[in-house]
């Protein structure tokens, strides 16, 4: 906002232009997010139906932007500790077995399935990260496991919308025991693939990273 224009600012408008100048660069992108929705919010209105819309894909977005930034992470740390990423295995099952499912049976397995059972395997990752003494490592997990107990409320908040948007009328509880059924039966079919361009003798094998932590 250019200062000759301060004088017709609305209240509404001085106030987060403040909030915007109090952000350090990192947050801005994000920061800009949460200002459009607000005013959205205050000028749209939730009696217009367009509020839940947006707010659904808000967290979509944000969602898909944290995951983004989890990969990135491990783009960051792995090379400094002696890991080759152009060799390191990456299994496509759950890209296969996934893409078989319709949008609302993919969203209840992310959610409600692999995120909301993650954190177990993430406390003990972070254990052993932990004595590696490598702070930023300590940081990114605390972050990632953050964003994760976000991701599971996002899943409880948006499944019954997302079922609905895609006409599954059932319980959500019986739909996601469904859905388990359903992706154990894709994954006799679809599962147990990993393409990759080394051969198993080159490639940074899950085998090999267990061995190395075992070390
Ligand atoms: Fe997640």
């Amino acid at each position: 906002m250019r200062d000759r224009h301060r004088g017709r600012r609305s209240g509404v408008l001085q106030e987060e232009h403040q909030e915007l100048r109090r952000l350090c660069p990192a947050c801005i992108a994000r920061h800009g997010v949460d200002v459009g929705r607000r005013f959205i919010e205050r000028f749209a209105g939730a009696q217009t139906g367009f509020l839940p819309a947006f707010d659904l894909h808000h967290d979509l977005a944000r969602h898909l932007w944290d995951e983004s930034r989890h990969s990135q992470f491990g783009f960051r740390q792995l090379p400094k500790h002696g890991v080759d990423l152009m060799t390191l295995e990456h299994s496509l099952d759950l890209y296969h077995i996934l893409i078989q499912m319709p949008p609302a049976e993919r969203y209840a397995m992310m959610t409600m399935e692999f995120e909301a059972g993650s954190f177990p395997t993430k406390a003990r990752i972070m254990d052993r990260v932990r004595e590696l003494n490598d702070f930023e490592a300590d940081t990114l997990l605390a972050f990632d496991r953050n964003d994760e107990q976000n991701h599971v409320r996002y899943g409880h908040r948006w499944l019954p919308v997302i079922m609905k948007l895609c006409g599954h009328e059932e319980p959500v509880d019986e739909f996601v025991n469904s859905t388990r059924r359903h992706f154990a039966e894709l994954a006799e079919k679809f599962g147990g693939r990993t393409p990759h361009t080394l051969s198993p003798d080159r490639r940074f094998t899950a085998a090999k990273i267990k061995a190395m932590c075992d070390a």
